[in-house]
């Protein structure tokens, strides 16, 4: 579209100066330079439209239907070698202690980069984590991390898997000399960095660019955002009973939400969600709201991996919880849903599976 106008524009200014031209310059040799200067106009103007048509992978770019983008930071512009640097670290086992885990051994790409269908990830050793591994995508609209919030930057974030003594239970410096020894990496630094010496905050910005370019957005509801696809009949009448009852906190088209949120977990004395960062008695049990997009590859749910499919989950919302702490009446009073709402519901959550996300060759 911006070369369409930029285009047009250009061959506008050529036609008046063309003009200009006929009237004002007698010199042949000079119109003949003339004339081929406006050739070469043309030239380069679908130069810049042959550019712009085939678009750089190595973008991020804000997809029509999504909000403005939240992470900024202007110095880190994604590369092609940033980005394939951060790559080869996020599935890389070097960063941790015994060279046993990497980032993608708990969250998978063919799992919209959650774990393997477990409910708690296992780290070093076998160590089994604390909270089930969440999916990775559309991070770059994300401000806050973790089920708790606990991290609120993403170039941060990988200090804290690295150094977890039950996920990676390496040392940052460690990891840096392991890196620093290896020829390939010292090449690959060099590459995108332009450094002789590789350093903690380049590990960092080529693993948030891998990240950030994580972006899921071509599932059935994208498509009939972009109006290039339509809900069948059950799946708009499961888009209703989404808007009706669970909006409030999955707001579309993330499906997530800045905010924390109960949805009636409260068994478990040690998870104190929210309230682990903040200290405040309104915050037990709240955590941060999880994407309902590529559902069908993420399960076990929820931050303690308990339910296993949607019709665990749909009976869990529809339960009444008394005792719910900090949570909204529709979650304390349970959800009142018909068995066709139901169905409707899980049609309308199938639309939300991205398989050319889960099947794109760009983030293996
Ligand atoms: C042993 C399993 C394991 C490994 C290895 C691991 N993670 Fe995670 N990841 C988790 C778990 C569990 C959480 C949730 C932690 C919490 O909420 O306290 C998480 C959370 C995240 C989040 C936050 C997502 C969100 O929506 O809030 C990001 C980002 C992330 N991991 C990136 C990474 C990166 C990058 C690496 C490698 C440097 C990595 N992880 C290694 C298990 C793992
Ligand atoms: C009051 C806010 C709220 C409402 C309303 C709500 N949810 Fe949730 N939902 C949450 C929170 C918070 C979590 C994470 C809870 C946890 O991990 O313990 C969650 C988790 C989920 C998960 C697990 C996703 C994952 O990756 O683990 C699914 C699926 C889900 N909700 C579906 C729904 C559906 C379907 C509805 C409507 C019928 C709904 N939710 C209504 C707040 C809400």
């Amino acid at each position: 579209m911006s070369f369409l106008i930029s285009a047009t524009l250009s061959l506008h200014f050529a036609g008046i100066a063309v003009v200009n031209y006929h009237v004002s310059i007698r010199d042949p040799l000079m119109k003949n330079s003339i004339i081929v200067f406006f050739l070469l106009l043309l030239f380069a103007c679908k130069k810049e439209a042959e550019q712009v048509q085939t678009t750089n992978p190595y973008q991020l770019n804000k997809p029509v239907h999504f909000p403005a983008i939240a992470y900024n930071n202007p110095e880190n512009e994604i590369t092609q070698q940033k980005y394939i640097l951060g790559k080869r670290l996020f599935f890389d086992p070097i960063l941790s202690i015994d060279s046993s885990i990497s980032c993608a051994s708990c969250h998978a790409p063919e799992h919209a980069f959650a774990d393997h269908n477990l409910a708690l990830s296992k780290g070093i050793n076998g160590k089994v984590g604390t909270r089930h591994s969440p999916a990775l995508f559309n991070l770059a609209w994300m401000r806050s991390f973790n089920w708790d919030g606990g991290v609120n930057h993403l170039e941060v974030f990988p200090i804290a898997p690295i150094t977890n003594e039950l996920e990676m239970g390496e040392d940052l410096k460690n990891v840096l000399r392991k890196l620093n020894q290896s020829q390939s990496y010292q090449v690959g630094f060099k590459a995108a960095f332009g450094s002789d010496k590789i350093e903690d905050k380049q590990m960092m910005l080529a693993l948030t660019q891998y990240m950030l370019m994580i972006v899921s957005d071509d599932a059935k509801y994208d498509q009939v955002k972009r109006g290039t696809a339509a809900f069948t009949a059950q799946e708009q009448e499961g888009y209703l009973v989404y808007q009706n009852h669970c909006s409030s906190c999955h707001v579309e088209p993330l499906f997530t939400s800045p905010e924390y949120k109960s949805n009636g977990f409260n068994k478990d004395a040690k998870e104190l969600g929210r309230m682990r960062i903040t200290q405040l008695e309104k915050d037990r049990n709240l955590f941060k709201v999880p994407s309902l997009r590529n559902l069908k590859f993420t399960y076990p749910y929820m931050h303690n991996g308990k339910l296993w499919n949607l019709d665990a989950v749909i009976a869990h919302y529809q339960l009444p919880k008394p005792d719910a702490l900090n949570a909204e009446p529709s979650i304390v009073n349970g959800m009142k849903l018909t068995e066709t709402e139901v169905n409707a519901l899980k049609a309308f959550l199938n639309t939300l599976n991205d398989n050319t996300f889960i099947a794109n060759p760009f983030y293996r």
